[in-house]
């Protein structure tokens, strides 16, 4: 099937990797422009006044833009995707002055969805997830990162990573998503004051299992939860099983998460709100992607993480939302997009780059979505208006208006 955007102000990063520092800010924009897809993928793209040398009319469907921008699919790199029950007692908690660890520290937290996902079965899990995926696709994502984590034995581990199958390969879940597992997400309560021996069963039995069914191995690396030396070992094992890395990293205190990121090689480290500034310049140096997350800041009342440090010093940021059922329940793109632009002071044209060509390039996939460029997968969002500049200015409001995944409207607010 043939389409053609046409009369679209078509606006991207450019490239296959990352951008980082200064080309963040580098978008292409090209006014009164067409994009044309064939069988799901970007085959050309121009200005209107040249496509009649393409030969194409007639032998396509258009769409008429009239001249609204065109983004690539923005891309959600960092979900908790897949959990049982829910967590709203300890918000309320937390509203009233609790702390994240505190909750987690006495059997909450991560733990409470842990028994919650034990006990849901796959379908549920399935379903759950899809309602998510629903509203991500009306906020213009197109591709999602999706972590186990709630399982932290086996069988729940190899469940969690079952529905992200399921929903990876769904006629109707209308989305690209990549498996992430986190079995080192936090020590269960059967292991508690016993670290060392959960790490060998994630070592000896979780690894061999997930390592085919999962792309990236993840870890909290965290005061209390996996510490520097632990972390060393479980990702050193993910690495030798062929895994590719991410860690959470410098989210509550400030542990040296980045600076291991850097020294194993790591695609991303994410959080990074309390990072050092040796942090940052080592994975500038080490080409680790800074995935920041300011819907969790914002939940959690901490401080933003440094998105000036991190551009200015070299290194490629990402943003995405972090959704999960405890720390950051939310999956909003609007808002995201507004705290970074308010409170991190990214500039819009980053906060873009951020959220498709480098969220692309901290899940892998940079060589095949997150851009605007022949050769890439026609995944692209349509904004009500003619000037990408209203995205932050409308806090929180949804600016989408049309979702293509694989060059087919998945999402049409109005019938353009
Ligand atoms: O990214 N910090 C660790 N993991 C999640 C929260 C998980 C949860 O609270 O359920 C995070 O913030
Ligand atoms: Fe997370």
């Amino acid at each position: 099937m043939k389409l053609i955007i046409a009369h679209c102000k078509l606006v991207t990063p450019l490239g296959t990797r990352a951008r980082k520092g200064a080309e963040m800010k580098e978008l292409r924009v090209v006014d009164d422009a067409f994009i044309y897809i064939d069988e799901g993928i970007i085959k050309a793209t121009g200005a209107m006044k040249d496509i009649e040398a393409l030969g194409l009319s007639g032998t396509a469907d258009w769409i008429d833009a009239k001249g609204r921008v065109v983004l690539p699919g923005f891309v959600d790199s960092h979900t908790h995707l897949i959990f049982g029950g829910y967590r709203p007692d300890e918000f309320s908690w937390r509203l009233k002055g609790d702390t994240y660890m505190s909750i987690m520290e006495r059997g909450g937290g991560i733990q409470s969805t842990v028994n919650a996902t034990r006990q849901t079965g796959v379908e549920e899990l399935v379903e759950k997830a899809q309602w998510f995926i629903d509203r991500m696709v009306e906020m213009g994502v197109t591709t999602v990162e999706a972590k186990s984590g709630y399982g932290l034995d086996t069988e729940t581990e190899l469940k969690m990573l079952e529905a992200i199958e399921r929903l990876a390969t769904k006629e109707d879940s209308r989305i690209d998503i990549v498996a992430t597992f986190l079995g080192a997400h936090a020590v269960p309560k059967e292991y508690a004051g016993r670290t060392g021996e959960y790490c060998d069963l994630i070592i000896n039995e979780m690894l061999p299992k997930v390592k085919d069914k999962a792309k990236f191995f993840d870890i909290f690396t965290e005061k209390n939860v996996f510490e520097i030396e632990d972390s060393r070992r479980l990702l050193k094992a993910a690495r030798e099983a062929g895994m590719e890395l991410k860690l959470h990293a410098d989210e509550i205190v400030q542990l040296g998460g980045a600076e291991l990121a850097a020294e194993m090689g790591a695609v991303s480290a994410d959080h990074l709100l309390h990072v050092s500034d040796e942090g940052i310049r080592r994975m500038a140096e080490a080409g680790v992607v800074a995935t920041l997350l300011p819907l969790t800041a914002f939940a959690l009342k901490e401080p933003f993480a440094p998105a000036r440090k991190f551009i200015d010093g070299g290194a490629a940021v990402a943003l995405a939302t972090d959704l999960n059922p405890g720390s950051c329940f939310s999956g909003s793109i609007p808002l995201t997009i507004a705290l970074a632009c308010i409170y991190m002071q990214m500039s819009i044209e980053e906060v873009i780059t951020a959220l498709t060509l480098n969220g692309a390039a901290a899940i892998g996939l940079a060589g095949e979505t997150g851009s605007i460029e022949p050769g890439k997968k026609a995944n692209l969002t349509i904004l009500e208006f003619d000037n990408y500049h209203m995205l932050p200015y409308y806090v929180g409001m949804n600016c989408v208006n049309t979702t293509i995944l694989h060059g087919k409207p998945i999402y049409e607010r109005t019938n353009l």
